[in-house]
């Protein structure tokens, strides 16, 4: 890694093809290149379990809306959000059988977009009427989509966060910051030991990134004082990290996580974030207690209000820091990360200078490889084909191999 420091968000004009500013990654509504770009993969769009059998839920994916809903064989369907006849949310009507009937007049669609019932026409117009459906698939707990142009890739699975091995949790959170924030966040390490204050983490002497097969490594050596798998993150392309949480007094809270991160529009995202707990025994009741009374649900939006609260002076991050009873554990973390990406901006709008320095190079090296990628695909060049090891976190498990 040997890019230089620079000193605006710029990124260059000597690479052939499109010219790829760094407002391009921001942007990801259908019509934008980044959007597209992210649309290519598939994506997680919705905890699993967040959609009962016979239930409709409304989604919105970077600035599109569609509607999803579990039909009675317990199979997940996704549409496009509005019945083709005069434009009512079907998010709002009846899932019967396998199908989804819009509230208004009754037409009903099945899980291809279909119009299989019209109560009030004739046959055979019900036939010529069809809205998009979209490629879905359940997995670690998600719902994931396919949102591009034809035939979606193969699915990619990770086998070691797959199974019965450990016990994990899958949590959910909206903050409102662009996704684009918490990816170059994901490989900056110098915030932890500052804004972290919490996890006791040294300031890092000396940053190695390196460019992988499946994107940008980040590795602090001695950050966390602990092992080297603290101190390492991974940034898989194109928007999805993975890092370990450390397990601060007891050993066998340490943690390996994958983190999604997808827009809602541009100025808010949704997160899911995956986590495998390797040093219990999954099948001990009182260790997944313990890991779930240190990670306790919360409400979806709480870590966002108290960000807004803190940049708007209702509040202020002294006052978090005297209240280590309220404010702990991941709600705390959450809470510092939130506010200072809210605090930045809605970066689709994002114009002012930036002064990076030399723990600023993985964010660099994430841009640069975003801005091939995205002049590629503009292009209609081959992409590069991205290939996570299905074994990045073996190394962490007790019995584990070298990561590569
Ligand atoms: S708007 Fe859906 S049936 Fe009329
Ligand atoms: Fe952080």
């Amino acid at each position: 890694m040997t890019e230089a420091p620079s000193t605006t968000p710029s990124l260059g004009h000597n690479h052939p093809g499109p010219e790829i500013t760094y407002h391009d990654f921001l942007r990801t509504g259908p019509d934008t290149i980044g959007g597209r770009y992210l649309r290519s993969f598939w994506q997680p769009v919705h905890r699993a379990e967040d959609v009962p059998v016979g239930k409709a839920k409304p989604v919105r994916i970077m600035s599109e809306d569609f509607v999803l809903f579990r039909g009675g064989d317990g199979a997940i369907r996704m549409l496009e959000a509005r019945c083709a006849h005069r434009g009512a949310k079907l998010s709002v009507g009846w899932v019967e059988g396998n199908d989804i009937k819009c509230a208004y007049h009754g037409w009903a669609y099945d899980g291809v977009g279909q119009c299989v019932k019209q109560p009030a026409e004739p046959r055979p117009f019900c036939d010529k009427v069809k809205v998009r459906a979209y490629p879905v698939q359940e997995y670690l707990g998600l719902i994931f989509a396919y949102l591009g142009e034809g035939e979606p890739p193969v699915f990619p699975r990770s086998p070691e966060f797959e199974g019965d091995k450990y016990f994990t949790l899958l949590t959910t959170d909206v903050w409102p910051a662009n996704y684009w924030t918490q990816l170059e966040n994901a490989i900056d390490y110098a915030h932890t030991e500052f804004l972290h204050w919490h996890f006791h983490f040294k300031t890092p002497s000396r940053i190695d990134v390196n460019e992988t097969k499946y994107g940008v490594k980040v590795c602090v050596p001695g950050l966390s004082d602990t092992s080297i798998d603290y101190d390492t993150m991974y940034l898989v392309m194109p928007n999805m990290h993975e890092w370990a949480g450390p397990p601060g007094k007891d050993p066998t809270m340490g943690n390996f996580a994958r983190s999604w991160r997808i827009p809602l529009d541009d100025e808010s995202h949704i997160r899911f974030d995956y986590r495998a707990f390797p040093f219990g025994d999954k099948n001990d009741a009182a260790f997944r207690d313990k890991v779930v009374e240190r990670n306790p649900p919360r409400d979806q939006g709480k870590t966002g209000e108290v960000a807004q609260k803190i940049i708007s002076g209702e509040m202020d991050l002294q006052m978090i820091k005297d209240d280590p009873t309220t404010y702990s554990g991941p709600f705390l973390t959450t809470i510092q990360d939130c506010t200072v990406m809210t605090s930045m901006g809605p970066m689709a709008s994002r114009d002012h200078k930036e002064m990076l320095g030399q723990t600023d190079l993985g964010i660099l090296h994430l841009r640069r490889l975003w801005k091939q990628e995205l002049q590629a695909f503009a292009a209609g060049r081959e992409l590069r084909d991205w290939q996570r090891p299905s074994s990045l976190w073996d190394a962490m498990a007790p019995t584990g191999n070298a990561a590569e």
